[in-house]
Parts: structure tokens; C-alpha cells; sequence
């Protein structure tokens, strides 16, 4: 029997160049928690910014807290998921009950995060425990445009289509869970940000009992500049989702529970989470005649509104069907590392995104949620009908 008072959980930290000042209020907060045996941060690199916290942590007394710098473990770009794959590894070989995963960017991180993911383990017995946020109407844009989407048509009828937040880095993994994903070859080869997409299905997949948890203030973090500031994330959560087309699709009675819906607090209904104009301007930029010739294969309607971007901008015709036949198409051709697939699929997306900010987003908040939400149930009625899995 293990001793109810004595900690067991582990909380990482996968950090790159976030504000030291937030990481180490967040390995603070964590190191205090009564539930918390120890505070992984773990480090893009060995460089400067791997140096700032290791000297922030040594002023930190509340519980160990270890910084070390991640491992390259995976086949692509080395990112998120080596590191996340490197505390993994690490934890499953040693005594910890729990893990939980938070990004380190989090300004409003609280003892309340943890306590949530806790007691959801603790009184429901879930292995798995994902943290759910309101976040603005034109934030997570990978999450709905890509991630979601992707789920649906690839898992309708699944849990898969149903999580809010696929693409979350906050989350609580139990000692099964832990142990299944570090010794699972497709997750520890996604070392970029599709890591979070592949950890997703993996424990959907492997049929762990899942909860999702309502963080009722939302996780405040840096929002963004112009859309290419994500553009990786982007691309990488793309490819990441189109690589889970062919594998094990979730049994669709699998345990899954979520706290009930909330309201979001009233600043974020009115964040726009990007700069709109900027954004624009890279419809039109630095088309390569490759780039030109992809765009020529798509199908015939479709093609010719794509191409008229390289004279000036031109998205209203992303509408949310239009953007199902592109996933498509972009699912049977996308190449990552092709230079000329990565700008196209990239500008699609831009294409969707300004399309949908500059008309349903503008309807108000719970009216463009609720039209996001439609947006997913109706590709996932789309896949059933047309059959596939
Ligand atoms: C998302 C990224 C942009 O969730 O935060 O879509």
C-alpha cells in the first residue's frame, strides 16, 4: 500500500525561451504542492535560457526541483516531443504514480491546476486527465482548423472528435499510461509539435479511462503577432494529425467523462488573438513556382480561387466545406520538409482562418464557438456518411 501522505507525483515543465520569471513561478507553485514528490524542468537545449532557470530554481526550496536539458530521441525536428518523450522515458523507470505535463508559459498557473488533475484520479480512477480552457474566438486556430477537423474525419463516432482540447500540453498521465506511451515507437519518433497529437490518440487509442477538466479562468499565456510566428506548429500539427489516418482507431466505449461546459470569463470573449492585418499580407508573399504548381493539382474551383492569392488577398471562399475538401487533398499529398508543400498547406490554413475571423468570429463569442462546434460534429457526420473509418 502506498502512503496516502506521502507525495507521488511528478509535474514536468518542457520549456524552450519561455519568461523566466513565469517558469519559475510555475516550479515553484508546483514544488509546493503537498501531492508533488518532484519538478522536472526540462530544456530545449543546453544553452542560456537552460542556464537563467537552473540559477531561478537553486532560489526555490519548497520541494527538488531538477533541470536538465532534453534527450533527442525522435526522427523529427528535435522539439516538444523530445522533451516530453525524454521525461517519459525517464519517469516510466522511476517510482512516480503520476505525471503531470504543463507548458511553461502559463501565466496564471495555480495550485488549483494540479488539485483538478488530482482529484479527477483520484475519485474517478482516470489514467488519463486533460486539462480544458476557454480560450478566445480566434485563438487555438491549429486546434480547430486542423487538429479537430483531422480527428473527425479520420475517428467519427470515436472520443477522439469530442475533446476539446487535442492539442493541450497540460495534462495528467497515471503510471499505466506513462509506461504504455514511453514504450511506444510512434510517439517517441514525434519529437516536433506533433507530439501532443500523437499522445492524444495513443492514450485514446490504448483505451485508458480519460477525463477532461475545466480550468474555469482559461490558461493564460503570450498570445501571438502575425500567424507565422506558429507557422511550424502549424505544419508540424498537420502532418501529425494526417499520419494518424491509417492507425488504431479508438474503441468508441472506451471511459471518457468531462467536467460540464462553462462560461468564459468576459476579457476573453473579446481577445482577438492575432494580428489580422499582418496576417493578410502573407497570402501574396514569395510564391515559388513550385509552390504554384502544387496549388495547380488541386481540384478545378478550388485551384483558381487558391492562385488568385499571388496577386492580391483572397480567403472568403475558405468557408468551412471548402476547407473540408482541401484537408482532403492535403491529406493524400502533403509532404513535411517539402519547402514548397509546407508554404501551401501553410497559406491554406492562413486562408481558413482569415476567412472564418473576419466573418463568424465576428458574430460574438458563444455564437462563434457554438459555429466551431459545428463546424467539427459536421465533418464527423461527413466521414460517416461517406464511409470511411
Ligand atoms: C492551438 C495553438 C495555436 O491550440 O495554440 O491551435
Amino acid at each position: 500500500m502506498t502512503d496516502p501522505r506521502r507525495p507521488t507525483s511528478l509535474v514536468v515543465f518542457p520549456f524552450k525561451q519561455e519568461e523566466v520569471s513565469v517558469v519559475a513561478s510555475n516550479l515553484r507553485i508546483a514544488s509546493a504542492h503537498e501531492s508533488v514528490a518532484e519538478v522536472w524542468a526540462v530544456a530545449a537545449a543546453e544553452d542560456a535560457a537552460m542556464a537563467a532557470v537552473q540559477s531561478a530554481a537553486e532560489d526555490i526550496h519548497e520541494g527538488p526541483i531538477r533541470v536538465f536539458a532534453q534527450e533527442r530521441l525522435g526522427s523529427l525536428r528535435s522539439g516538444k516531443g523530445d522533451g516530453m518523450n525524454t521525461a517519459l522515458a525517464r519517469a516510466a523507470e522511476s517510482g512516480f504514480g503520476r505525471v503531470h505535463f504543463y507548458d511553461a508559459d502559463i501565466t496564471n498557473f495555480d495550485r488549483s491546476w494540479i488539485d483538478g488533475a488530482e482529484a479527477a484520479a483520484d475519485d474517478g480512477g482516470y489514467q488519463v486527465v486533460r486539462h480544458r480552457f476557454p480560450r478566445a474566438s480566434t485563438d487555438a486556430m491549429i486546434t480547430w482548423m486542423i487538429t479537430r477537423p483531422l480527428l473527425a474525419k479520420q475517428f467519427p463516432g470515436t472520443v477522439l472528435p469530442s475533446l476539446g482540447q487535442p492539442l493541450g500540453g497540460e495534462l495528467l498521465l497515471g503510471r499505466s499510461a506513462v509506461e504504455a506511451l514511453a514504450s511506444d515507437r510512434f510517439v517517441r519518433a514525434r519529437s516536433d509539435w506533433g507530439i501532443d497529437t500523437v499522445i492524444t490518440h495513443a492514450t485514446a487509442s490504448l483505451g485508458f479511462p480519460m477525463y477532461e477538466h475545466n480550468v474555469l479562468d482559461g490558461k493564460r499565456h503570450a498570445l501571438y503577432g502575425r500567424l507565422d510566428e506558429i507557422r511550424a506548429m502549424a505544419i508540424e500539427c498537420l502532418d501529425a494529425a494526417i499520419s494518424l489516418r491509417d492507425r488504431a482507431r479508438p474503441s468508441s466505449t472506451g471511459l471518457f467523462a468531462a467536467d460540464p461546459p462553462a462560461p468564459a470569463p468576459s476579457d476573453l470573449k473579446h481577445t482577438v488573438a492575432y494580428d489580422v492585418g499582418p496576417t493578410i499580407e502573407l497570402l501574396t508573399e514569395g510564391w515559388s513556382p513550385e509552390e504554384q504548381g502544387l496549388a495547380e493539382s488541386f481540384p478545378a474551383g478550388l485551384r483558381d480561387e487558391i492562385l488568385a492569392n499571388i496577386d492580391a488577398p483572397s480567403f472568403d471562399f475558405m468557408t468551412a466545406e471548402v476547407w473540408g475538401e482541401t484537408l482532403d487533398t492535403l491529406g493524400s499529398g502533403f509532404v513535411l520538409g517539402d519547402a514548397a508543400w509546407e508554404s501551401l498547406a501553410f497559406r491554406l490554413w492562413l486562408m481558413r482562418v482569415l476567412a472564418y475571423t473576419t466573418k463568424e468570429a465576428l458574430w460574438g463569442y458563444d455564437a462563434a464557438i457554438g459555429y466551431l462546434e459545428q463546424t467539427i460534429r459536421d465533418y464527423e457526420k461527413g466521414a460517416d456518411h461517406h464511409g470511411h473509418r
